[in-house]
């Protein structure tokens, strides 16, 4: 199966020999620090329970997550990582024609080619640094009301760029328009949550839907733990009716009691990502072949401008230093010069700079 998304480390390590732990990962938007101490620990400790089923309900799961967002228990509904969430919400809304933001991570393109749904994109602009301010927004409303979308997705933060809607600006969208609004918060932890999230607008507004997923921010790739949220009782009662039962597995299910209420690890990793993402910025700044966009994510796009060498060169350079950063030559909206990077550990986020400073030099 091919992906276009970060690396696929089975076949990077079978290709260069090196083992799967020996890459230094900038291009999965991966929590570096693992996943919560305390999660792991519970599911150590209970791990006699893969031999029961889980909680058809998963009654302490949604509590936790109820708990972490502020929101209604009966308003959650739970998916095998956001990947599964976003299949299943495009596939029952089944719109004939939608709005996608761009850039975007493509798997929304991906979901509403296979239901054959029109697609018309929204660009922000390299010109405006990828910002949309509020007259673009005003812009975007006024399109959105003139071509009935019936859907339009959002990725927020956005996946590549790193801009990312307040949630006034999101709620001004919903408050102005009739169509479904999609929010994917994939990376949201990673910004000022009570700023950015749209959350606290879900039991308001029962044309949005949030996605949240636990593979970035928790650093749980593996365990596939996601979850929605929405208010709209139809919509949830056709997504839940077409969801498998037990789709979420023990392990996943008991790491999510636990990781939601760890409070260290939550503040720590906010902490320490907002500290390194304004220093990789402002060194990578000093580069002179780059442009460096603002982010509000764990990842930051780079622009070579100098077109010294294009974004793969640069990938295929840093591999040999068992580094790997996204080529975004696949988004749609950039070229083949822009390539994106996360925020890793302190002194990995230095061995990036020092090998991108050799290889640009
Ligand atoms: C914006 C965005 N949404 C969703 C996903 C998939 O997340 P999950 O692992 O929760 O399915 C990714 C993965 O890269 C992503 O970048």
């Amino acid at each position: 199966m091919s992906v276009n998304h970060g690396a696929n480390l089975y076949d990077l390590s079978k290709k260069y020999g090196f083992s799967k732990d020996e890459f230094l990962d900038f291009s999965s938007n991966i929590n570096p620090f693992g996943a919560s101490k305390l999660a792991k620990e519970y599911v150590i400790n209970n791990i006699d329970q893969v031999s029961i089923y889980p909680d058809p309900n998963y009654i302490n799961l949604k509590k936790s997550i109820s708990d972490y967002c502020n929101c209604l228990e009966k308003n959650i509904i739970l998916g095998s990582g956001a990947t599964e969430l976003i299949s299943s919400f495009v596939k029952t809304i089944n719109p004939s024609n939608a709005l996608l933001l761009s850039p975007a991570y493509s798997e929304y393109e991906k979901e509403l080619s296979k239901i054959e749904c029109n697609i018309d994109k929204y660009y922000s602009r390299k010109e405006n640094d990828f910002k949309i301010d509020i007259i673009d927004i005003n812009e975007l409303i006024n399109n959105v009301n003139k071509n009935n979308y019936q859907l339009i997705i959002i990725c927020n933060p956005s996946n590549p760029t790193g801009f990312t809607f307040t949630c006034s600006e999101i709620e001004m969208l919903l408050k102005n328009t009739s169509a479904f609004v999609m929010v994917d918060e994939t990376y949201i932890e990673f910004t000022d949550s009570n700023k950015f999230s749209s959350t606290k607008l879900v039991d308001t507004y029962d044309n949005l839907f949030v996605i949240r997923g636990t593979s970035k921010f928790f650093s749980t790739p593996g365990i596939r733990l996601g979850y929605g949220l929405i208010s709209n009782k139809k919509v949830q009662e056709s997504i839940n009716s077409n969801l498998d039962l037990w789709n979420i597995n023990i392990l996943a299910s008991l790491m999510g009691e636990i990781m939601f209420k760890d409070n260290d690890f939550i503040n720590n990793t906010v902490n320490v990502m907002t500290e390194q993402r304004t220093l990789l910025i402002n060194e990578l700044r000093k580069l002179d072949d780059l442009k460096v966009f603002d982010s509000q994510g764990n990842f930051i796009l780079c622009e070579i401008t100098s077109k010294s060498l294009t974004a793969k060169e640069v990938r295929e350079k840093l591999i040999p230093h068992k580094i790997i950063i996204r080529d975004c030559a696949s988004f749609d909206g950039l070229d083949e010069y822009f390539f994106r990077v996360c925020i890793l550990k302190p002194e990995e986020n230095q061995l990036l700079l020092d090998s991108l400073r050799n290889i640009l030099k």
